[in-house]
């Protein structure tokens, strides 16, 4: 496993992080025994970053990385983020800062996570949605983050940008607030890399890549055919049209990567890594099997430019989340 630089901290975090909505919830039935494995793997492999959220199952993803480190007799650092208090996802940009993150609510959910995590410093604490329009009114958010940083319940300090809105975060990135930017970037969604990464590069703003395999369509392992549980959210996300137009695309990608010989949640991850202004990319995993299949990643050659050029070209605009 390679590390990289985060930011401008003394950080450095492996190339590979482990994603852990998927264990948390809202995937389908949860298999606690299985995600605590996987963590447990993780570690063992070179993981180094771990991202998780309050909201992950009501903390639940959070404690199972507690339950992970007490077997894997070590911690690694973790990232956990502090939902809006009006849970309003994404960020509505007309919203006043104070009912999505006043002092109270940062506070009270820092010690949540603290709590689920059984530790007494949380690595990297980061808000669960943002808006540009928020730095103006940000004094006292601000204000708050110095205070627990000051009293080492955290190290550092992030946010988390609505899905496929990179520009929203232009501003904040060039503040000098904030120690970090967790994005989705794959080869479907490549607009980071258009202002938001040569920003970060800028100021020294560490990425962390979200969704690199794009709810699991960059995998290939999802068709035509697949019927997710009811409890998955994806049954409301990869809608049969939305599931037919994926397929299609994954389809193209497929032909233009298959001399590559690897995997397709392979490719994925390397274009990911591709890019020098990312730290860390971060695949859900709740399985041994694909911690094993994602970290070998890391340890591979970078594509070649002429493949990347190529992988470049399917990207894909939409948003099926709104
Ligand atoms: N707003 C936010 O801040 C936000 C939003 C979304 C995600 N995140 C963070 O980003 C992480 C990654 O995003 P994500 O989990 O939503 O999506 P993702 O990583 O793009 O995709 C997850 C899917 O990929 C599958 N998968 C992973 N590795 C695989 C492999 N090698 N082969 C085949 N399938 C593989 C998983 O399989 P299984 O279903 O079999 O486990 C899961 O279905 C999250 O876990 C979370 O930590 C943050």
């Amino acid at each position: 496993m390679h590390h990289r630089p985060f930011g401008n901290t003394s950080l450095n975090v492996s190339e590979i992080g482990h994603g852990t909505w998927t264990m948390g919830g809202m995937w389908g039935p949860r298999n606690d025994r299985s995600a605590i494995n996987a963590l447990v793997k993780g570690i063992e492999l070179g993981i180094t970053f771990i991202d998780t959220a309050a909201v992950y199952g009501h903390g639940h993803s959070e404690s199972l990385i507690a339950s992970a480190f007490k077997e894997a007799k070590q911690k690694v650092s973790v990232a956990t983020k502090i939902p809006p208090k009006n849970f309003q996802w994404p960020a509505q940009h007309n919203i006043p800062l104070e009912e999505t993150f006043p002092k109270k609510h940062i506070i009270e959910l820092t010690e949540f996570s603290l709590k689920n995590l059984r530790t007494d410093c949380i690595t990297l604490q980061q808000l669960h949605v943002w808006s540009d329009q928020w730095l103006e009114q940000g004094d006292e958010l601000f204000e708050t983050i110095s205070l627990l940083k000051k009293q080492g319940k955290i190290n550092y300090f992030g946010i988390s940008i609505n899905d496929h809105e990179p520009n929203s975060a232009l501003e904040v990135v060039s503040s000098g607030l904030i120690d970090s930017v967790q994005v989705i970037y794959n080869i479907f969604d490549q607009e980071p890399a258009n202002k938001l990464f040569p920003l970060c590069q800028k100021h020294g703003v560490a990425v962390i890549v979200r969704v690199p395999l794009d709810e699991g369509s960059l995998t290939g392992n999802i068709t035509r055919e697949t019927s997710f549980h009811k409890k998955d959210w994806r049954s409301r996300y990869f809608t049969k049209e939305r599931l037919e137009e994926t397929c299609q695309h994954v389809d193209q990608l497929r032909k233009d990567t298959q001399h590559l010989g690897k995997p397709l949640s392979h490719i994925a991850l390397q274009f990911c890594l591709a890019h020098p202004a990312v730290s860390t990319v971060i695949p859900g995993m709740r399985t041994i099997d694909n911690v094993e299949k994602n970290c070998v990643v890391s340890g591979d050659a970078l594509l070649k430019e002429v493949d990347l050029e190529k992988i470049k070209k399917h990207c894909w605009k939409r948003n099926f989340y709104s």
